[in-house]
């Protein structure tokens, strides 16, 4: 029995490699497909037959096939690649239903491929395949509550900061403490999961964008935080210290294009001058809005003296908001895509950014930043969802497969397991994608 499962394995290999390597009149081509399809008949004279994938081995019934019988590994990795369970071939199984499973099972894997589709399509009927059960679906009904989740927290930061900066242009004192907890939250979340946190910063306002600006500001400050291995503490200071550091501009009029210098000029010292009014004891915030401008080289605004060292707070904050502003420009200078966007801060490293900080942040956030849109190997295109095995090989969120069909469902392809790899960052708006949608 296991003789026919290993002639079967063998001749199935074969006949994949004469498909690949020789046009169908070919007579290698026809002696393969007749090899295989000799195979078939002696394996089925009793019935149907079936060899199944079981932990990535072949078996016929419960006995495995040899791996080192010819073909059969390269048949493992076939099933193993189109998530294939088993393969029942049942008696009278003809030559072209044959050449034709050979053709579908050297399509190329991907996660659109649907093998029964195409075995249909071409009229295999004495072929059924079953597949491999897909343990994510669970997994990815919890991802999408959890995207949910932090995307409410989202919108309640915003709705938070527009109630801040809503009481400072009116002169008021904000209420900073309503932040802490969704701060708080933001926080645990990503401790969690850095690379979701990370996807909220592709949300993009169509108005109130500093208030997006500054939400940003604090995901990244936090990234950077972590990645220096800042206590609890000190990570909720530092976080709601980036969070303010615009609150300034709140009190500047937006809609008065007099005032977008003074704005850009005084907002550091108008927002510590609010902050420094808050009862909180915690002054990093105050700092941070005073400081988040002044260069590493003595540089940057307000005026300081050139010995004046920043809080470290601050350094960091400016970090984050220079990345922010360099792949979101709030004035129409054209954004950066986000792994040009940590070139240029290596740039600014030693004069307007601190080299150790900055280094750290680049680090943490990798060659190609979760938002990065890019295309592969194999020409597919996707959104960097989450980091990989290493920086080259980040998790790909796929947009669009092989041959530039849509993806509709969020499938993930870890670059290093599907032997891809990045051959460019595609800029989002050449393709009219809204990157968030996909994260
Ligand atoms: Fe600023
Ligand atoms: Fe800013």
């Amino acid at each position: 029995m296991s003789d026919l499962a290993c002639t079967l394995a063998t001749t199935l290999a074969a006949g994949r490699k004469a498909n690949q390597l020789y046009p169908p009149t070919h007579p290698a081509f026809s002696e393969a497909m007749e090899a295989l399809a000799e195979a078939v008949r002696s394996a089925t004279t009793t019935g149907p037959f079936q060899i199944n994938l079981h932990q990535g081995r072949l078996y016929h019934d419960d006995t495995p096939v040899p791996e080192d019988v010819p073909g059969v590994a390269a048949i493992e990795e076939a099933f193993e690649a189109r998530k294939i369970e088993s393969l029942t071939l049942h008696p009278e199984l003809s030559q072209d239903e044959a050449i034709a499973l050979v053709a579908v099972l050297s399509l190329r894997p991907s996660p659109s491929l649907d093998v029964e589709k195409e075995l249909t399509d071409r009229q295999v009927t004495h072929v059924t395949v079953a597949f491999l059960e897909d343990e994510d679906t669970e997994e990815r009904e919890e991802r999408e509550r959890l995207r949910e989740q932090d995307r409410a927290a989202y919108n309640r930061l915003v709705g938070i900061l527009r109630t801040m900066s809503a009481k400072v242009a009116s002169d008021g004192i904000p209420d900073v403490a309503g932040a802490s907890d969704v701060v708080g939250s933001m926080m645990k979340r990503l401790m969690d999961d850095q690379a979701a946190i990370m996807g909220l910063t592709t949300i993009k306002g169509q108005t109130e964008t500093n208030l997006f600006h500054s939400i940003n500001v604090m995901i990244y400050s936090l990234i950077l935080g972590d990645a220096l291995g800042l206590p609890e503490e000190g990570l909720s200071s530092l976080g709601a210290s980036a969070l303010l550091h615009d609150i300034g501009k709140a009190a500047f009029d937006h809609s008065d294009p007099t005032q977008a210098e003074p704005m850009r000029v005084m907002h550091p010292t108008v927002g510590a001058d609010i902050l420094s009014r808050l009862p909180e004891e915690d002054k990093a915030p105050m700092l941070v809005a005073h400081e988040h401008h002044m260069h590493a080289d003595g540089s940057g605004y307000p005026e300081h003296p050139d010995d004046y060292i920043a809080h470290p707070y601050s350094r960091m904050v400016a970090i984050a908001n220079r990345y922010a502003n360099l792949v979101d420009p709030s004035s129409g200078e054209e954004p950066l895509t986000r792994d040009r966007a940590v070139m240029h801060l290596l740039g600014e490293v030693g004069t307007v950014l601190d080299p150790l900080f900055t280094r750290l942040f680049v680090k943490a956030i990798g060659v190609f930043p979760v938002g990065c849109m890019v295309r592969m190997s194999d020409q597919s295109v996707g959104v960097v969802s989450a980091p990989g095995a290493d920086a080259l090989t980040p998790t790909v969120r796929l947009l669009y497969d092989a041959d530039g069909m849509t993806v509709e469902d969020m499938l993930e392809v870890d670059l290093a397991e599907a032997g891809l790899r990045i051959i460019e960052v595609v800029e989002a708006e050449s393709l009219n994608v809204e990157v968030s949608d996909h994260l």
